[in-house]
C-alpha cells in the first residue's frame, strides 16, 4: 500500500540500493551538487561541527528524500545539509539518524550510508554520543572508534554478502585525526540494541569481550558504509561513564547536557580533521 507517509524501504520487494540511488538523485536535484565527496552523520553533541566545516549551501528536511524517516528523538536534527568546503570539496551532513532501537528495521538504519555512497561520497564520518568503559575517560571527551563489536544480532547486509570488516575504521583516517589532536584516545565500540541503557553486568561483559565504548548506533551503519565502498572514520563523544562504571544512575538529560557542553570543542576538532581529508 502506498501513501504519502509510507517509506519505500518498508516494501520487502524494494531494492534498498535502488531507493538509495533515488534518494541521491533527489539530493543532487535539491542541492544542485552532482557529487558529494564526504558524508558526515552527526550524533549527540556533534551537530555544531557542520557550521565550522564549510559554508552551508542548502538545508532541507531529510523526510523530503526517499527512504528517510522522521527522527524519533528530541535533540536529534532531522535535516540534510550540503556544505561547500574551503578547498572546494562538497560534504553532505546527515542530521537524521534512524536508530536500530526504533524498530523500523535495519534497512532504514543503513539507508543514510547507502545514500551517502550513492551521492558519490568516498569517506563517511560517523559520530555519536556514547558511554565510556575506561575509567580514565571523562564525560565530554571525544575518542576515536578503532573497531566494533556488534551485539544487535543483526546485519544490514542481505543474502550471501561476505564483506571484509578488517580495518573497518580506517587506520589511515585515525592516524590523520591523531595528527590533528595527538591526545585523541581510541577504543572498541560495542553496539547494543537499546533503547534502554546497559545494565552494569552488560557493561562488564562488554569490557570482558574487549569493548571500551557502549552505544546504540554506528556499528550497523559502518558495516553498510563498508559494503558501499566508503572509508569510515568513527568518533564517539563520551557523554557519561557506562552503567556501573559511574556510580550515579544514567539519564538521557545527562547525555544531552554533556553533548551541549562539549559541542564547541569537539565540533572544532572535527572541522579541523575534515579540513585535512
Ligand atoms: N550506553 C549506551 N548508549 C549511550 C550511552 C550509554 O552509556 N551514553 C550515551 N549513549
Amino acid at each position: 500500500m502506498i501513501n504519502e507517509h509510507s517509506n519505500p524501504l518498508d516494501d520487502p520487494a524494494a531494492n534498498p540500493f535502488d531507493v538509495a540511488r533515488q534518494a541521491a538523485e533527489q539530493i543532487a536535484e535539491r542541492t544542485g551538487v552532482e557529487q558529494h565527496d564526504i558524508a558526515l552523520t552527526l550524533g549527540s553533541g556533534w551537530a555544531k561541527a557542520a557550521d565550522l566545516i564549510g559554508e552551508t549551501t542548502v538545508t532541507f528536511p531529510a523526510t523530503d528524500i526517499a527512504g528517510f524517516s522522521k527522527p524519533a528523538l528530541e535533540g536529534h536534527v532531522g535535516s540534510l545539509r550540503s556544505l561547500l568546503l574551503p578547498g572546494g570539496k562538497r560534504a553532505l551532513i546527515i542530521g537524521a539518524r534512524t536508530h536500530y532501537y526504533e524498530g523500523h528495521g535495519v534497512r532504514r538504519v543503513a539507508h543514510s550510508a547507502r545514500t551517502a555512497a550513492a551521492t558519490g561520497a568516498k569517506v563517511m564520518i560517523l559520530t555519536n554520543g556514547a558511554g565510556g568503559i575506561r575509567e580514565s575517560w571523562k564525560p565530554g571527551q571525544p575518542v576515536l572508534i578503532s573497531d566494533h563489536i556488534n551485539l544487535t544480532a543483526d546485519s544490514p547486509l542481505e543474502g550471501a554478502t561476505f564483506v571484509d570488516l578488517t580495518d573497518l575504521y580506517s587506520s589511515r583516517l585515525r592516524a590523520l585525526a591523531k595528527s590533528v589532536d595527538p591526545g585523541l584516545d581510541e577504543g572498541v565500540y560495542v553496539q547494543f540494541r537499546g533503547p534502554h541503557y546497559e545494565t552494569p553486568a552488560e557493561v562488564q561483559m562488554a569490557k570482558a569481550i574487549g569493548g571500551h565504548i557502549v552505544g546504540m548506533s554506528t556499528a550497523l551503519e559502518a558495516i553498510a558504509a563498508r559494503e558501499a565502498g566508503m572509508e569510515v572514520l568513527g568518533m564517539s563523544l563520551i557523554t557519561n561513564l557506562a552503567a556501573g562504571i559511574q556510580t550515579t544512575p544514567l539519564s538521557h538529560a545527562e547525555v544531552i547536557e554533556a553533548g551541549r557542553t562539549a559541542e564547541p570543542v569537539i565540533s572544532a576538532l572535527l572541522a579541523k580533521i575534515v579540513a585535512e581529508l
